[in-house]
């Protein structure tokens, strides 16, 4: 099918490179939004690595996903400041409501989780950026009005 003709050619395009399998994974989630299980046994052949040496790969290091990103993308500030506020306090609150960890994304489809250290907006925390705006002040019931706007 369509993936499997398109990763040939990322495969063969990188295959000649010296530790090609970072460059290769970049340029399936490019391609993808993220790296399809499907292709994690063909880049594994491609390279004589074993499945759990890619898919070791892909899950140590959080630029790739596992599963396609949410329609939106709620990012929470971990940094110094916004924890001083409550920001784990919040952190807590959501992934219990979303039932999600870090870098993960709701049943629903509708949010990814992720962490941010610092959006700039220390002086009012905990702070978030919610796809490309920012907001500040989190207080629960604000949070949990937030979730329910994004359909979560
Ligand atoms: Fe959270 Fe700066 S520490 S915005």
């Amino acid at each position: 099918d369509g993936l499997d003709e398109r990763l040939s050619e990322i495969l063969a395009a990188h295959q000649g490179l010296e530790g090609p399998l970072l460059p290769i994974l970049h340029a399936v989630q490019a391609e993808w939004g993220h790296v399809p299980q499907a292709s994690v046994p063909l880049i594994a052949k491609a390279l004589n690595l074993s499945r759990a040496e890619v898919h070791g790969v892909v899950s140590f290091y959080h630029d790739f996903r596992e599963a396609p990103v949410g329609t939106h993308v709620l990012r929470l500030c971990r940094a110094e400041a916004c924890q001083a506020q409550g920001g784990a306090g919040i952190a807590e609150l959501v992934k219990d409501r979303l039932g999600v960890d870090w870098h993960e994304t709701t049943a629903n489809g509708r949010v990814t989780l992720e962490p941010v250290y610092c959006l700039g907006l220390c002086a009012c925390g905990p702070a978030a950026m919610i796809d490309e705006t920012v907001c500040g002040g989190l207080t629960r019931e604000r949070t949990l009005a937030l979730l329910e706007e994004l359909g979560a």
